[in-house]
């Protein structure tokens, strides 16, 4: 068996500013050296890798990439060492990849049911390919509706492709920003007051968040408000990753490891995992 903390070399192919500021985020597009290797790199939403540079070292980040891209996407926000390291770096410059790691959202589960996708700040980038999942099955599916927000305009995370987005006809997308700013037309105000206007059905439905803490704290008291069970409201911990392969114990949740068995947990599981309670 190959060594599972060895990880592939590959380059930056390009490089995308999403937002800006202290906590900026900023989209790379990586391609592995090898052809052997991306025929072979296969991914689920919601599942993530290993990103590192030379001489910083490794974040774990969710893979945003849509299934038929010829390169690996990760979104990334400046946050510390590794963060600001890839913020450094130029296209052509080298990266490494190890993964992908952690179960993804179980999406063929969710078939023949709507599904509501409630995303904060960079938690829109693990809901991105779940969008394209969907739309890319769009008649073994129910309603889609995503509820994004950020706290301004210019914070918006794919801010374009929400644009367009929200032009197509089998999905349902509310924006929202914290505050109000000149020529915005939508929500102003928090992502959960946001879920709470739209109002969305727990009828044969699924909500999914990603977000800060607090948002997803304040979602799913809304969701609980509004009828949805436990098991119907699914979320992704951030628990800080070392290994990835559950054998470093660094991003234990109980008796469960954050990187094997999650990072995709429902909301009836990380309760009692946790202790948690948003109601
Ligand atoms: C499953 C998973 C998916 C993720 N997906 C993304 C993503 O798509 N895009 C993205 O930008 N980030 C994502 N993260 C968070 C990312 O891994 C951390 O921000 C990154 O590792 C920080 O590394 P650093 O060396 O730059 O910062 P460090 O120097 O290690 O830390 C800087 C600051 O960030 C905080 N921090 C570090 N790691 C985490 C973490 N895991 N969660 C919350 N705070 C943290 C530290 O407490 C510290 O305050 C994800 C994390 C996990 C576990
Ligand atoms: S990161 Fe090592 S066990 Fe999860």
């Amino acid at each position: 068996m190959e060594n599972p903390y060895i990880p592939y070399l590959a380059v930056i192919t390009d490089i995308r500013d999403e937002t800006v500021g202290e906590r900026a985020i900023k989209t790379f597009r990586i391609a592995f050296q090898e052809s052997s290797v991306s025929k072979n790199f296969t991914y689920q939403p919601g599942q993530c890798a290993m990103l590192g540079i030379l001489g910083k070292g490794e974040s774990m980040i969710s893979i945003n990439s849509l299934a038929n891209d010829d390169y690996l996407q990760f979104s990334v926000m400046k946050m510390g060492k590794v963060t600001s390291g890839l913020h450094e770096c130029e296209v052509g410059d080298a990266a490494t990849v190890r993964g992908p790691y952690g179960n993804g959202f179980p999406v063929d589960d969710w078939k023949g049911k709507d599904i509501i996708l409630i995303g904060g700040g960079i938690g829109q980038a693990p809901l991105r390919p779940v969008i394209n999942y969907v739309l890319n099955r769009r008649k073994q599916y129910g309603k889609l509706t995503l509820i994004y927000g950020a706290r301004a305009v210019s914070d918006l995370c794919f801010r374009k492709e929400l644009l367009e987005l929200k032009k197509l006809k089998h999905l349902n997308v509310h924006l929202s920003i914290d505050k109000k700013e000149d020529g915005w037309k939508e929500f102003v105000g928090f992502v959960p007051d946001n879920l709470l206007k739209v109002h969305p059905s727990p009828k044969n439905a699924i909500a999914v968040t990603c977000g800060p803490p607090i948002m997803i704290k304040f979602v799913i008291a809304n969701l609980l408000k509004l009828g949805f069970s436990d098991e119907q409201i699914f979320t992704t911990i951030e628990n800080r990753m070392k290994c990835g392969i559950g054998k470093c114990g660094r991003c234990n949740v109980d008796n469960l490891y954050a990187c094997k068995d999650g990072p995709v947990f429902s909301y009836a599981i990380l309760k009692n995992l946790l202790n948690w309670s948003s109601g």
